[in-house]
C-alpha cells in the first residue's frame, strides 16, 4: 500500500461523515460536553481530550473513556509514543465502544515534550508509522471497524519545508494511516505556551490543501483558526473536511448552524429548544450524583453575541455550583436571555 494509491476501505468512515468535528481539546471536550455537541451537531464527529496510552491502561477507565451512546460517532484521542502500549489501549478503546482512535501528534506541552510524545513525534516518523501499524494490528479483530487517524501539525520550530511535511505524512501512510487532520501551522516547542501555540505560528491551509491534491486518496481534515461559517465551508472545497477547536466551543450555535447547513440544509433551530433537549440527559445525571455545573460550564456561550447572551453566562455561573442545583437553573437562565415569554413557550 503507498499513500498515492487506493486503499481499502473497509475502515474508512463515509466521506460526509468527515466533514466536520469538533476537536479535542483537554479539559474541555468531556462526555457532557460532547452529549451537548451531539444534540447541536447530529453528523459532526466528535474527539475525546487526549488520554495517555499509560492512563487508558491503568487508570480509572470508568472515568476516562467515559462516553454516552448518543456520542457516536466519536474518536478517542490517545497520546503516546510506545507502539505497544499504544495499541493496547487501541484496542481498549474499541471494545469499549469508540469509532476511530486518534493519535496525537500536535500537541506541544513541556510535559508531552517530556513524554516525547505529541508534537515532538512530528520528527519521528518511522516511530509513529510503526505506533500506528501496532494499533491497526490490535484493531484487527475489533467488532466494528475502528480507523487508526492522525492529528498533526505542519512541523515544529523552524522546520518550514513541505516536503518533509508531506514525507512525515507518507511514511506514516504507509503503515495504513488514511486520514490525517491537520493543525494548519507549525509547533514551537521552546518558548511559547501550548495557548501561545495555537495562535502565534502562522496558519498554513495551502500546505494541507496541497496535500490533498497530491494525495487524493487520503483524507485530509483541516483545524486550526476556523471561526466563521464561511472559513469553514472554504476547506470542503479543498480539503475532506473542517475541524473547529475553539470557535465550536464559545460559540456552540455555529457548530449546530454549519450541521444544519451542510448536512439537512436547513434553518438552524432556536437555541431554547436545543438547550431543554439537553434536559433529560442533565437529570439522568443529576440523579446519578453529577452537579449541575460540570455540564453547564460547557453551554455557557450558546448566547453568544446575543441580547441577554451575559445573563445567562452570569445566572449559570453564579447558581449551578450551588448545592442542590437543578434544571431550574437553566430555566432562570435561560428566561433572562430569552425573554420570560420564549423561555416559558
Ligand atoms: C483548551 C484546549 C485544549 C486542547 N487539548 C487538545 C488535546 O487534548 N489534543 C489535541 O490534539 N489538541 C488539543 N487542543 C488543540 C485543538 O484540538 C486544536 O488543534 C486547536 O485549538 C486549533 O483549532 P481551533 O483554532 O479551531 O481551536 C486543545 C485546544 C484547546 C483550546
Amino acid at each position: 500500500m503507498t499513500a498515492s494509491g487506493q486503499f481499502p476501505s473497509a475502515s474508512m468512515p463515509d466521506p460526509a461523515a468527515l466533514r466536520l468535528s469538533v476537536a479535542p481539546m483537554m479539559d474541555w471536550t468531556d462526555t457532557h460536553c460532547r452529549v451537548f455537541h451531539r444534540l447541536l451537531a447530529p453528523h459532526a464527529r466528535l474527539y475525546t481530550e487526549m488520554v495517555h496510552a499509560n492512563a487508558v491502561i491503568h487508570g480509572d477507565r470508568s472515568r476516562l473513556l467515559a462516553m454516552d451512546p448518543v456520542e457516536h460517532p466519536v474518536a478517542l484521542q490517545l497520546g503516546g509514543s510506545e507502539p505497544a502500549l499504544l495499541a493496547q489501549a487501541a484496542a481498549i478503546g474499541a471494545a469499549h465502544g469508540f469509532d476511530e482512535i486518534n493519535l496525537n501528534c500536535g500537541c506541544p506541552s513541556d510535559r508531552v515534550q517530556a513524554g516525547r510524545f505529541g508534537a515532538c513525534l512530528m520528527r519521528e516518523p518511522a516511530l509513529v508509522a510503526d505506533s500506528v501499524a501496532a494499533m491497526i494490528a490490535a484493531l484487527a479483530d475489533a467488532p466494528h471497524a475502528v480507523p487508526v487517524t492522525v492529528k498533526c501539525r505542519l512541523g515544529v520550530d523552524d522546520d518550514h519545508d513541505y516536503g518533509r511535511f508531506r514525507g512525515f505524512v507518507d511514511t506514516v501512510a504507509d503503515a495504513g494511516c488514511r486520514i490525517f487532520v491537520v493543525h494548519a501551522r507549525n509547533a514551537w516547542l521552546k518558548g511559547l505556551s501550548p495557548k501561545e501555540n495555537r495562535e502565534v505560528p502562522p496558519l498554513r491551509y495551502d500546505w494541507a490543501w496541497r496535500l490533498k491534491r497530491e494525495r487524493p486518496a487520503l483524507r485530509v481534515i483541516v483545524n486550526g483558526g476556523i471561526a466563521a461559517a464561511a472559513e469553514a465551508r472554504a476547506h470542503l472545497d479543498h480539503a475532506d473536511g473542517a475541524m473547529l477547536g475553539r470557535a465550536a466551543y464559545h460559540d456552540p450555535y455555529l457548530l449546530h448552524s454549519l450541521d444544519r447547513a451542510w448536512f439537512d440544509g436547513a434553518e438552524p433551530l432556536p437555541r431554547v429548544d436545543l438547550l431543554r433537549a439537553l434536559r433529560p440527559y442533565a437529570e439522568a445525571q443529576l440523579a446519578r450524583g453529577v452537579a449541575l455545573k460540570h455540564i453547564t460550564r460547557h453551554v455557557l456561550g450558546l448566547f453568544n453575541n446575543r441580547p441577554g447572551g451575559r445573563r445567562f453566562r452570569q445566572i449559570l455561573s453564579e447558581r449551578a455550583h450551588r448545592p442542590g442545583a437543578d434544571w431550574r437553573v437553566v430555566e432562570e437562565a435561560l428566561a433572562a436571555a430569552a425573554g420570560p415569554r420564549r423561555a416559558a413557550a
